[in-house]
């Protein structure tokens, strides 16, 4: 790991405006910069860059963040490499952490692995283009499929001898150790003798996105009755298999180009379309697909087009992944491949322009596909009917996305039209599983959070009365604390104590509700104890993204709230002067009465709910001590008013 001295170094000299300005055009506009947004298309700017706040935000699109995710999110990288790009920018040495043995054991097995699958693919290569076995067997095959010498050593096929250990005797020759080629899943214990797992077989080497190989799928020659087509790598430290996309290595640019993603069932499928220069093709591996899969594809476009089997097999592969891609905000076009062809045969049958004609001129919408599916099946029976009405609306609820709004709107028009049923009516409907969905769903994401809160203060605004809104929400309040407390917390609040330890004091008694706010809270509040400095610029580069996305929410207080909240500073004769300690006055306050608020309704409750006379006068005076709580606050309030 990167060690907190060494990104500290980086943040405090990193210019959000040169990284930036490096990808993207920018224009001084008063205290921001402006440009064209890199992340959706547009004609007129709206792509907001703050050289104070460090950081970054679209109005269009809504995308936000500093200079690390926007690293992250335009090159693709990971947070270490956002890191690492940074510090070769602006010459920082790199010093890496002393990590846990558990995670350095890890890294050791995984880095054992990549060695061991590389030493492989250079063995089973080597079989295949020099033995006289791998040319008789799998050379002549592999080119009677029609593969070319060219494809085959771009993707890097190999073969195993038939020899129950050639491979087994040539890694433990090169001193590889036998649990560790246990793992890659390349050799077997049979009765306490290790041997080659993929004898006699074709090997397909898996690559990552930068190229490493993290496992194989080893074909049988020929036909397979008795044992099975394929053997895959097992789950290892480098190999997971919901996460990897058969060819995304050899397809991330073209799929970028192109912005469309194909994606087949095989790997013979991606190697036939590369081989014919449809080059954005990746597979699945023939099963479901995963959402972090999907999330692969969407890091390089937002079309996604399915070709399968037209096989009933294939359209239900096909459907099980659409749901999950919706909710990924792809859009998701289907191309069934007739007859008892797939994409591997079609397009050798079509050549290269004839599949491409075929692909446009055979998309199907996903969504209306599947009505249609569920429509033919149904025929005159009302039930199924009934049930296929149901499920499409469950379907259209899952298109959740803000921005994906109008999409949703025509959907449901076209789809209650082939339904023949009315459009207000099914709209409700998929409303109404929306709203379920909500409800179960417990876990949202921090920034998903973010967006609605901001969604929610933003359509709220007109109604806006006076502090009304700022005691409403009790986000708000907490956002609105962490606020101040990342702006003002190392400032003096007196002689004795920071502003920090006001705050930390203040509020021992009272409890954030909204988790990630607190873990924010909890966050800082160790930091400062530990004897480090945080500040909302030295939280924005934590390493854990829940933190550096909750400091981005709390900073980008919403707009028009904040302008409000400033009128009524003024209104309070506060502003112009050093307002940080009324700031902090105010926002701690209406944090106070509103917690306040919340427990008198708890304890009304209570109260009322409780038949033990000891218990109720407990409870009144709890209900006393609240109230004098509640004076003291609104009268504190009073005199900042009057001042
Ligand atoms: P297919 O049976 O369609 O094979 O399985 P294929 O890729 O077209 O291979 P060829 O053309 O017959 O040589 C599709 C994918 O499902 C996985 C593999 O990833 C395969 O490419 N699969 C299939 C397995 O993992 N194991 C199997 O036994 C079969
Ligand atoms: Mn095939």
């Amino acid at each position: 790991m990167i060690s907190p001295q060494t990104i500290q170094q980086i943040t405090s000299r990193l210019d959000i405006i040169d990284v930036v300005g490096e990808f993207v055009k920018l224009k001084k506009r008063g205290a921001n910069y402006l440009g064209l947004c890199p992340f959706h298309n547009e004609k007129t700017p709206s792509f907001t860059v703050s050289p104070s706040k460090e950081i970054y935000k679209c109005f269009g699109c809504g995308k936000s963040g500093n200079t690390i995710t926007f690293l992250m999110e335009h090159e693709k990288y990971s947070y270490a490499e956002a890191l690492r790009w940074l510090a070769h920018r602006y010459n920082v040495e790199i010093e890496e952490t002393e990590v846990t043995d558990e995670v350095k054991q890890q890294q050791q097995v995984a880095d054992s692995l990549y060695i061991i699958n590389n030493f492989a693919q250079k063995f089973f290569t080597e079989q295949l283009f020099l033995s006289n076995e791998g040319q008789a067997n799998a050379m002549s095959y592999l080119e009677e499929r029609g593969f070319t010498e060219d494809i085959i050593r771009k993707f890097q096929l190999g073969y195993d001898p038939q020899e129950k250990n050639a491979f087994t005797t040539a890694a433990l020759n090169n001193q590889f150790s036998g649990d560790l080629l246990l793992k890659t899943g390349l050799v077997v214990n049979r009765n306490d003798e290790l041997m080659d797992n993929y004898r006699g077989r074709i090997i397909f080497p898996v690559h990552n996105n930068t190229g490493k190989i993290l496992g194989f799928g080893a074909r049988i020659i020929g036909k397979a009755d008795k044992a099975p087509k394929y053997i895959n790598t097992p789950e290892n430290e480098i190999y997971s298999k919901s996460k990897i996309l058969y060819g995304s290595y050899f397809a991330r640019q073209s799929i970028d180009k192109q912005d469309e993603c194909l994606l087949v069932e095989g790997y013979t499928d991606v190697i036939s379309l590369h081989q014919a220069g449809i080059e954005n093709a990746v597979a699945s591996g023939g099963t479901s697909l995963t959402t972090d899969q999907l999330r692969i594809i969407k890091k390089y476009t937002n079309n996604l087009t399915i070709i399968y089997d037209g096989d009933e097999a294939g359209i239900k592969a096909a459907l099980r992944g659409l749901d999950m891609a919706l909710e990924e905000s792809l859009n998701v076009k289907l191309v069934l491949i007739p007859g008892n062809e797939d994409p591997d045969s079609y397009v050798q049958k079509l050549g290269a322009n004839g599949f491409r004609e075929f692909v446009a001129g055979n998309k199907k919408d996903f969504i209306l596909f599947q009505l249609e599916v569920m429509l033919k099946e149904a025929g005159d029976d009302v039930n199924k009917k009934n049930d296929t009405v149901n499920k499409i609306a469950e379907t259209l609820s899952r298109i959740s996305r803000a921005e994906d709004f109008t999409k949703q709107q025509e959907y449901i028009k076209q789809c209650a039209s082939l339904l023949r049923i009315d459009e207000t009516g099914f709209t409700t409907l998929v409303n109404k599983y929306k709203r379920d969905r909500v409800n179960q769903e417990e876990k949202r994401t921090a920034f998903e959070d973010a967006k609605n809160l901001q969604q929610n203060s933003e359509n709220t605004v007109q109604n806006f009365d006076d502090t009304d809104l700022l005691l409403q929400q009790d986000e708000l309040q907490e956002r609105n604390l962490l606020r101040v407390l990342l702006e003002y917390g190392l400032n003096s609040w007196d002689e004795e104590r920071t502003i920090a330890q006001y705050i930390f004091n203040e509020i021992e008694q009272f409890y954030f509700d909204n988790s990630e706010l607190r873990y924010l809270y909890e966050t800082y509040k160790t930091q400062y104890q530990q004897g480090f400095e945080p500040t909302a610029k030295t939280l924005l580069y934590h390493e854990d993204d829940r933190i550096r996305n909750m400091v981005v929410t709390a900073t980008f207080f919403p707009f028009e709230l904040s302008q409000r909240w400033d009128e009524v500073m003024e209104n309070m004769n506060i502003l112009n002067k050093d307002n940080s300690l009324q700031d902090v006055l105010m926002s701690l306050n209406y944090f106070k009465l509103h917690k306040i608020k919340k427990m008198f309704g708890e304890n009304q409750r209570d109260i009322e709910q409780s038949k033990d006379i000891d218990e109720q006068m407990r409870l009144v005076k709890i209900h006393k001590e609240l109230k004098e709580m509640e004076v003291k606050i609104t009268q504190q309030l009073g005199t900042v008013i009057l001042k």
